[in-house]
């Protein structure tokens, strides 16, 4: 398969101060919808599947689509696991051509998840595959992951530093007041806590739990250090938002590509929209 790993996507985005979307996939529709876009506006992608979106499509026919999607593309484009959630995830991902993973230790104690991340770079690092990895808890819902709003952690700087000298992790996900999934009222992220952690880390620093956040926001994110944008629900409001307008207007309607079809479409306006938010149009 024709992809990048993600550290050489990054590297330019960190170099050039933009940050490139971390575009989840659930199913065909939002990777056309979402490599369409990106070739349009000629920007570097990061395509990726959580642990439930694998299971979903299935490994074979994620590298089978993906494959197809990037086969004659101009540009770059990442393969990336969301969210691993064990060494054995990211390795199964590794084995089958992604060229980056993300291992999510967030949960664990500080020297647990050090221990994970470090065997995790360790191995990915030896086949040239990119490492994202997370500190600080984000809270909501993302497929199976589920943390409640009290428990959910903002990231140390302090840590973040020692954690990044100690992992030799590529791209480091922080908690700064984003959630996943729909927000019940306006995020409020923590801007100070975000410019200590890229004083101190310098590399790539990625926002999950980015859909819902003002366009404001996430400029000021990115212009305090944010590389890599994670945006899953709004592409799946788009695209529900557009099949319940079909339905809505002629409710007889049974042919999946009458609205399955329009549902890429809308998919497709919001990844453009993002695209050019994040600055990485143009950038391929
Ligand atoms: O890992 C994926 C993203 O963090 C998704 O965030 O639920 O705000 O789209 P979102
Ligand atoms: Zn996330």
């Amino acid at each position: 398969m024709n992809l990048v790993p993600m550290a050489d996507i990054l590297k330019k985005a960190n170099e050039e101060k933009y940050a490139v979307g971390g575009f989840n996939i659930n199913n065909l529709e939002f990777l056309q919808a979402i490599i369409w876009a990106a070739e349009e506006t000629n920007s570097p992608l990061i395509l990726q599947t959580s642990e439930g979106a694998l299971k979903y499509i299935g490994m074979e026919y994620v590298i089978g689509m993906v494959g197809a999607a990037v086969k004659n593309t101009t540009i770059p484009v990442a393969l990336h696991l969301d969210h691993g959630s064990s060494f054995e995830s990211v390795m199964k991902c590794i084995r089958n051509g992604y060229s980056s993973v993300m291992i999510d230790g967030s949960h664990y104690p500080f020297e647990e998840n050090i221990e994970l991340t470090r065997k995790v770079v360790e191995a990915a690092h030896a086949v040239g595959v990119t490492v994202e990895a997370e500190l600080g808890q984000l809270g909501g819902t993302e497929d199976d992951l589920s943390v409640a709003e009290e428990d959910a952690t903002f990231t140390d700087p302090d840590q973040a530093l020692e954690f990044v000298e100690r992992t030799g992790v590529d791209a480091l996900a922080v908690a700064i007041g984003t959630a996943h999934g729909v927000y019940s009222g306006e995020p409020k992220l923590d801007f100070e806590r975000l410019k200590a952690i890229k004083e101190k880390i310098k590399i790539p620093v990625v926002l999950h739990g980015a859909s819902g956040v003002p366009d404001r926001d996430i400029k000021k994110a990115i212009s305090l250090g944010v590389n890599k944008v994670n945006i899953n629900t709004e592409f799946q409001q788009a695209f529900n938002a557009k099949i319940r307008e079909i339905f809505n207007a002629d409710p007889d309607v049974y042919d999946p590509r009458k609205f399955c079809g329009p549902g890429r479409e809308a998919i497709k306006k919001e990844v453009i929209n993002k695209i050019e938010l994040l600055g990485s149009k143009g950038k391929a």
